[in-house]
């Protein structure tokens, strides 16, 4: 089954993306799925860089690495079998505060079960856990859908989760398929 066309908000959080990132630096998908996005981060921080793509499906990450073989980018990028909510217990201690960009590309698996998908839960751990991550002026990008079961409550959710951070500043973008949340990180929350 061919997948959906891509929204032309992932092309917007792209271009943001493509001021913060320079080669050498590291970069974190959260949502792997087909691997669009983590191809998309592994090309901006090659040489030298590094990306951690999380999925909590192996089908994503064969994908994502079939994906990213196809364009001699695999060995840039470490593969995690693991939800987004864990990500500070998979990545090394040191990255705290030196990550240039976290992307979430929320809901299900385009061609994938409809039913797993990012859950409010677990989505705002990763985002706490994300924006500690990241260093000053480091961008995070969250793409959420309300189409799908249970989508309503995630943008929600996030919706509130954004309008509840001061150490951000913030863009959004509606549209008819996803809201996108464009945000630089200037103050570390020191509790996060
Ligand atoms: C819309 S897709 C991501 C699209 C992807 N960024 C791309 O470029 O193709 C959402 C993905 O989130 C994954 N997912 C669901 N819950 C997750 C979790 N807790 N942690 C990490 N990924 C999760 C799903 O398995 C699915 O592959």
């Amino acid at each position: 089954m061919p997948e959906p066309r891509r929204q032309p908000l992932t092309a917007l959080a792209h271009q943001r993306l493509a001021t913060v990132l320079a080669p050498g630096d590291i970069a974190i998908d959260a949502t792997a799925g087909n691997g669009h996005d983590t191809l998309f981060l592994a090309r901006q921080i090659a040489p030298g860089g590094r990306v951690h793509a999380f999925d909590i499906q192996p089908q994503a990450l064969e994908a994502t690495h079939e994906r990213l073989a196809q364009a001699g980018l695999a060995e840039r990028v470490t593969l995690h079998l693991a939800g987004h909510e864990k990500m500070r217990e998979h990545l090394p201690a040191d990255l705290a505060g030196r990550v240039a960009a976290v992307t979430f590309n929320l809901g299900y698996l385009p061609g994938g079960d409809h039913g797993l998908v990012t859950r409010p839960d677990t989505t705002l751990a990763a985002l706490v856990q994300a924006s500690a991550l990241l260093r000053p002026g480091g961008l995070l990008s969250v793409l959420v859908y309300r189409g799908h079961a249970g989508g309503r409550e995630e943008a929600e959710a996030v919706a509130n989760w954004f309008a509840g951070q001061t150490g951000l500043d913030t863009e959004v973008h509606d549209s008819p398929g996803p809201i996108a949340y464009l945000a630089r990180i200037f103050h570390r929350p020191h509790n996060a």
